[in-house]
């Protein structure tokens, strides 16, 4: 930034310079002047003569001498534009380059605030504006004590990245009113991403104390998306994975178009299968066709809605079924734990 605010200054510099210092030289020499000087005079006084001419013969002598001055005078390279008249373009041009400048200044003052922005991604540059306009939101909230005002300082220092602001948005907000659930969530939250912001440590006793801010928003306003998405996040960070998938799933339900519970959804499925040797042979075998969690695919029906007994389960794995193929290599103890997710999702588990 600072490097192009040079490389602007520069080529602004040295086209000025370029457009005034011929100016600054004023009118160009005219290397023939005294000859033309010399000329013009003798045609002066040739005239004169022959204006106050007495003796009528010396009229042809006088006559040729001027026509040969005449023509000395014409063949002298053009003089250039007097003086005054130069003055006169020059402060024309002079004014040109002033309302120029005054274009270019006026333009920078009102573009460079964009044109500055403009290397930056649109949410980039949402975020520098909102932290542009921190200080005088701050100023407000402050000024008018209401939890309005401490909340949209609290959002746009959120937005903006200013975790720290934020949280002293948030906790202003709280102050005023306890159980804003906004603010309750959100302060929760950046009080559990802490280490992630800025390495500071979390006792565990503030953990849980962030925990409850997180929980008891969920519990005010358990149909706000951000609400499930912050309650899914806090469980996982306990290790209630399944408690937690069941908050994510919320929250995408409530907000279709929200991929901010993507990645924990599958760090926690992933975690899951781990441990858990039926996940793992149906992440392996079956969620292609029947879905990463068993609501069906494009091939294979919803299994959380199969009226199947276990032992009905057990032959259509086995044996396979019409387009469904047969696991018969499938080991027991796999087989087991296979048939256990089965019965958890057809009884509404996670
Ligand atoms: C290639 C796709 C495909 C794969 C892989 C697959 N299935 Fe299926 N599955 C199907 C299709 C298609 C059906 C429906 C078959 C029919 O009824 O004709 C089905 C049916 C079933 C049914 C019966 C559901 C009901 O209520 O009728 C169960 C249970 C089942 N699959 C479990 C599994 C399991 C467990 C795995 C992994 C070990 C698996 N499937 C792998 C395609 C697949």
């Amino acid at each position: 930034m600072t490097l192009s605010l040079v490389v602007l200054a520069l080529i602004v510099g040295v086209s000025l310079w370029l457009v005034l210092s011929p100016l600054g030289r004023g009118a160009p020499d005219d290397p023939d002047a005294p000859e033309r000087e010399r000329l013009r005079q003798e045609l002066d006084r040739l005239y004169g003569e022959l204006a106050a001419l007495t003796d009528e013969r010396r009229r042809p002598d006088l006559e040729r001498r001027a026509a040969l001055t005449l023509r000395a005078l014409d063949a002298l390279p053009p003089a250039p534009p007097p003086a005054s008249r130069a003055g006169a373009t020059r402060r024309l041009a002079l004014l040109g380059v002033g309302v120029a400048a005054l274009v270019t200044a006026a333009g920078a003052v009102t573009f460079i605030p964009r044109w500055q922005l403009a290397a930056l991604t649109p949410r980039e540059a949402g975020a520098v504006q909102q932290a542009l306009a921190l200080p005088e939101l701050r100023r407000r909230a402050e000024a008018s004590r209401s939890v309005a005002d401490a909340l949209a300082w609290g959002r746009a220092a959120f937005d903006a990245g200013r975790y720290d602001e934020a949280a002293s948005a948030y906790a202003a907000a709280l102050r005023l009113d306890p159980r804003q659930p906004e603010a309750l969530r959100r302060l929760g939250i950046l009080l559990l991403t802490r280490p992630a912001q800025n390495g500071q440590p979390l006792g565990e006793q503030e953990a849980g104390q962030a925990f409850l801010l997180v929980r008891t928003a969920a519990q005010l306003a358990p149909d706000d998306a951000e609400s499930q998405l912050f309650l899914g996040f806090a469980l996982a960070r306990f290790g209630q994975d399944e408690a937690a998938l069941t908050a994510l799933e919320r929250y995408r339900t409530l907000n279709p178009a929200g991929r901010d519970a993507d990645e924990t959804i599958t760090a926690i499925r992933a975690r899951q299968n781990e441990s858990n040797p039926g996940l793992r042979v149906y992440a392996a075998s079956c969620a292609s066709c029947h879905g990463a969690s068993g609501g069906g695919g494009a091939l294979g029906p919803n299994l959380r809605v199969s009226r199947l007994s276990r032992d009905a389960l057990r032959q259509v794995i086995v044996q396979g079924r019409g387009a469904m193929p047969a696991y018969p290599d499938l080991k027991p103890n796999e087989l087991t734990a296979l048939l256990d997710v089965l019965e958890r999702w057809q009884k509404g588990g996670s």
